[in-house]
């Protein structure tokens, strides 16, 4: 390398330096927990069953380290710690979800547990008065066990019980939350659960009862939507939205095929949830329908598996969120993949698409320019709506100086700014998942996603800050993004 050279390199990464990506004064920063993941006191005062309990019982097997979230962080006992780890770290907002079985032990509205209900308001309340605000997630796939036995997810009328569940939330919660997220991850909920078997309850059904837990689904965040706009949005005068999650799908080759297959990936992995939402004509993505239309008549069944939205469902589910949340993890290569009709009926062979990492990227969890790409695919096919990262993260072994996540956090903040501002996206919000290591569902404790390791020998779930922490805390604090850090 010649001394010009070096002379150029030098001075760009001083310009760079200097120019740290700034954040614009409206974008705030919170981070992330779920009910299972972290509360533990799986059966404390008269909380009833959910189907995870259930599943880590009954099928430790199934569990990556045969755990369960019986205990996992025992934020039922320390949420007070908890919240002085937010405060250090100096989040805006902490989202959360509530147990539907802590409040509700049965599943249904014969049972409110007093106990329950004083949990998350002592959460509410303690957060608030450090200045924190609570955005409150309904649910985050912690069924209770009850409504799964009566079919769960592929019974409709769960759109009742979830609407009962919902009203007893925001009459307890509603006059301080002021953000809502009805459902997390519906693809997590139905795809890997009756598409993959990756999920409680564990019941396989693929290409079928992915599809019908997806109406159910649907149907059963626009009810919540429409009651709280009916009974309490005049009063309360929150935001309610929904979140979903979404891979960024790049395709392989600029070959045609591999570009119609990336846009499949995109429109029947995530259109599924936020075509119906967020586009103007409302229903699930035209190629979604016409290709599971056809797969279903090849294969011999005598209508479309993907059970259709009626008229008057459409209209009901269509403009159901005042904003998105979005959570995204990761980028994929896609290519056209084509099934032979024989093959098992799915999901993925309906989609008819081949995902990979590219060898080329270094670390294939860090891509950062995908969530760029997704936000702006976001903006560009619902008319740029209001978003919130509500979930973006990095998972390792639980090292306390995790140089990778900081790394990870470092490209993937830069990259949203970047959408907010040099693209005009229309994206205020960030959360990091997660504030501490915690129960990764089906692989237990063995992956981590934590700002904070959670030593999960001791009784006392010692928190400790993780180098991510101290990144984080230095982004909120500064409002910047560094480049040398
Ligand atoms: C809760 O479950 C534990 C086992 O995880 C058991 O030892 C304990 O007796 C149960 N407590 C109640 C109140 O049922
Ligand atoms: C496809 O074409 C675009 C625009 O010309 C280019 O930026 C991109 O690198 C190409 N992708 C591949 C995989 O060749
Ligand atoms: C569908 O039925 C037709 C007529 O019985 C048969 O020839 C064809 O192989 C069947 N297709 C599949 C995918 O089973
Ligand atoms: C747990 O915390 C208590 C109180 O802070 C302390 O006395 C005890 O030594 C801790 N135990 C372990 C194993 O860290």
């Amino acid at each position: 390398m010649t001394g010009q050279h070096i002379f150029i390199i030098t001075a760009a990464s001083i310009i760079f330096n200097v120019y740290a990506i700034k954040v614009p004064a409206d974008f705030k920063f919170g981070v992330a927990t779920a009910a299972y993941q972290v509360e533990g006191g799986w059966n404390a005062s008269g909380k009833g069953e959910n189907i995870w309990d259930r599943l880590t019982h009954t099928h430790p097997e199934l569990i990556a380290d045969h755990s369960t979230g019986d205990i996992a962080c025992d934020s039922y006992h320390k949420w007070k710690e908890d919240i002085d780890i937010l405060k250090t770290v100096g989040v805006e907002f902490y989202r959360f979800s509530i147990s539907w079985s802590r409040i509700m032990p049965t599943g249904f509205t014969n049972k409110i547990n007093p106990d329950g209900i004083k949990y998350y308001n002592d959460i509410i309340d303690e957060l608030l008065k450090n200045n924190i605000e609570p955005m409150v997630t309904i649910f985050h796939w912690d069924l209770p066990q009850p409504i799964q036995d009566l079919g769960g997810w592929t019974n409709p009328q769960i759109s009742v019980y979830f609407e009962d569940y919902a009203r007893v939330v925001f009459e307890n919660f509603g006059d301080r939350v002021k953000k809502w997220i009805t459902i997390n991850e519906p693809s997590s909920i139905c795809e890997d659960t009756y598409g993959k078997g990756n999920n409680a309850p564990n019941i396989l059904s693929p290409g079928i009862g992915d599809y019908l837990c997806g109406k159910t689904i649907l149907l059963c965040h626009a009810r919540t939507y429409h009651l709280y706009k009916n009974e309490f949005g005049r009063q309360q005068r929150g935001k309610i939205g929904i979140t979903i999650d979404s891979i960024w799908a790049e395709p392989k080759t600029n070959q045609s095929a591999d570009i119609s297959a990336s846009v499949r990936e995109m429109q029947m992995g995530t259109g599924w949830w936020m075509h119906p939402i967020l586009s103007k004509e409302g229903d699930y993505p035209a190629i979604m329908k016409s290709r599971i239309n056809e797969i279903s008549k090849a294969e011999n069944f005598s209508e479309s598996r993907l059970v259709p939205l009626y008229k008057h469902e459409i209209k009901y589910i269509r403009g159901t969120a005042d904003f998105l949340g979005l959570n995204h993890y990761h980028t994929w290569l896609v290519s056209d993949n084509k099934y032979p009709i024989t093959d098992p009926t799915s999901f993925n062979k309906d989609k008819g698409t081949k995902l990979e990492r590219d060898p080329k990227w270094k670390n294939p969890l860090i891509t950062p320019w995908g969530i760029r790409k997704l936000i702006n695919w976001v903006k560009d096919e619902y008319d740029n709506p209001l978003i919130y990262i509500t979930e973006n993260g990095y998972q390792d072994d639980g090292c306390l100086d995790d140089k990778d996540r900081v790394l990870f956090y470092k490209g993937y903040i830069s990259e949203v700014i970047q959408a907010a501002t040099t693209d005009k996206c229309n994206v205020k919000g960030y959360t990091a998942w997660s504030i501490m290591d915690n129960m990764e569902w089906r692989s237990g404790y063995t992956i981590k996603f934590g700002l904070y390791h959670v030593d999960f020998s001791s009784p006392n779930r010692t928190r400790t800050p993780k180098s991510s922490a101290k990144f984080y805390q230095y982004v909120i604090k500064n409002r910047n993004i560094p480049n040398d850090k």
